[in-house]
């Protein structure tokens, strides 16, 4: 007998079951409904790797919510912002156009110069943690990303606790089908006082001028053309709301694989030249973006599947990095594995721009953890995941550090 097809909201972290382990019913998914029709969120959600992928390289495919028909998921999760959304929510010509801008500060050469920075701010915060039990989502993974950025950004340490909350404050309802509406007014004073906080910065850089990535915002030129006040308030905001939360999932979704492989634990901290693909598995087997989408630009047909113009296309990336059309025993966690590559950072217009830097975050912060508590094992307060529809991540994770 044919399983019975989840949908809606059991394709969420809002189901217990889904938060806990949503493999089993991606696969579920994946192998009886690949192109699914979600009557609930009003899309169509893509669960095979090579759906996903031809999806992410069709450069005709939109971002700009927008464009999408009025009731569609897109539409009203992601378009209801009245300001002009950030290049991760828009189209060419204009998409292009601040990508050229930002991009040159994000190259692995551009980000490869910030290892040692990233290094120490990783040792200062796994230096500071005494032996004994601890969450390493407060302790490790939450603290590193922003205090990274921040750094980036040059912003003052001091300032570095006020901008957490802001930016976690407006990550909260971001991309959340289901807002609480005291969570809204929360995000909107946060997203308030980061914008008069970013002018502010970006005023100082205009008269004194810097080293760090405002100032390189700043002075980009590309074609005779510059970032408005606005384009550069908003692409700060966009790298704490799209790097910030990510980065922790990632560093917490690591840290929970290793412990529960502990002989892969083990292999990482005695042969470290299996860091780079160590993370990259990581990057595979639980995604922190756990699923992206495109909105349809025209009436088409996707394997015999008819798709009108406006439609939300959702595609699963954390179901399509465990297709075992591709990948040859997907569930299990190999740090040796041969083919890492993965679906997590996206694909086309869109990849990523912060990749490199959160692979620099994840290597450098597993390699610390690993040398200070090489007997780290699971704390008896145990783990709750998260539930931000979208993502895949650990809001607690207990841990039992001896020396
Ligand atoms: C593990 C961590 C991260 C993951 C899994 C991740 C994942 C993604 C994905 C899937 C997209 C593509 C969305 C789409 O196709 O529409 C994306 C876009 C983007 N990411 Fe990341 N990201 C991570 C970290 C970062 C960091 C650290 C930054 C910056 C500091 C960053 C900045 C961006 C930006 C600016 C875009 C939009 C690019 C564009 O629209 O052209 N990300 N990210």
């Amino acid at each position: 007998m044919a399983p019975s097809i989840p949908t809606g909201l059991q394709l969420t972290p809002l189901d217990p079951s889904f938060r806990e382990n949503p493999y089993p019913i991606l696969a579920v998914l994946r192998e009886h409904d690949p192109i699914h029709r979600d009557d609930v969120m009003n899309q169509f959600v893509f669960t095979r790797h090579d759906d996903i992928q031809a999806i992410l390289r069709n450069r005709n495919l939109l971002s700009d919510p927008r464009k999408g028909n009025p009731g569609t998921f897109a539409r009203e999760i992601l378009g209801g912002a009245d300001e002009e959304p950030s290049m991760l929510l828009m189209d060419d010509p204009d998409h292009r156009r601040l990508r050229d801008l930002v991009k040159r500060s994000f190259t692995p050469r551009a980000v490869e110069k910030w290892r040692a920075r990233v290094r120490e701010v990783a040792e200062r915060v796994i230096g500071q943690i005494e032996p004994g039990e601890f969450d390493v989502i407060e302790a490790i993974a939450g603290p590193i990303p922003t205090v990274v950025i921040a750094e980036m950004l040059g912003i003052d340490p001091g300032m570095h606790e006020r901008f957490k909350q802001w930016s976690d404050a407006s990550i909260a309802v971001a991309f959340s089908p289901v807002k609480d509406p005291a969570d809204l007014v929360k995000a909107e004073a946060a997203r308030e006082a980061l914008d008069t906080f970013f002018r502010g910065e970006i005023e100082s850089r205009r008269s004194q001028g810097g080293s760090d990535l405002i100032s390189d915002l700043v002075a980009a030129k590309s074609d005779g053309d510059h970032l408005t006040e606005a384009e550069i308030v908003a692409t700060c905001d966009l790298l704490l709301l799209a790097g910030n939360l990510t980065t922790t999932d990632l560093i917490g979704n690591g840290i929970k694989a290793l412990l529960d492989s502990p002989a892969e634990a083990e292999k990482l901290r005695t042969q470290p030249g299996l860091m780079k693909n160590a993370v990259e598995e990581v990057l595979r087997y639980d995604s922190p973006v756990a699923a992206s989408g495109r909105i349809a630009h025209e009436d088409m047909e996707f394997e015999g599947v008819k798709i009108a113009k406006g439609e939300t296309l959702s595609v699963v990336l954390s179901a399509a990095n465990r297709d075992p059309a591709v990948y040859p025993d997907p569930d299990r966690f190999d740090i040796e594995r041969e083919d890492t590559h993965h679906q997590s950072f996206g694909g086309g217009r869109h990849i990523c721009l912060g990749a490199h830097l959160a692979r620099l975050e994840a290597q450098e912060t597993f390699a610390t953890l690993l040398a200070r508590f090489p007997s780290l094992k699971f704390g008896a307060r145990g783990h709750e995941h998260a539930s931000s529809p979208g993502f895949r991540g650990l809001k607690e994770l207990w841990v039992q550090a001896d020396r």
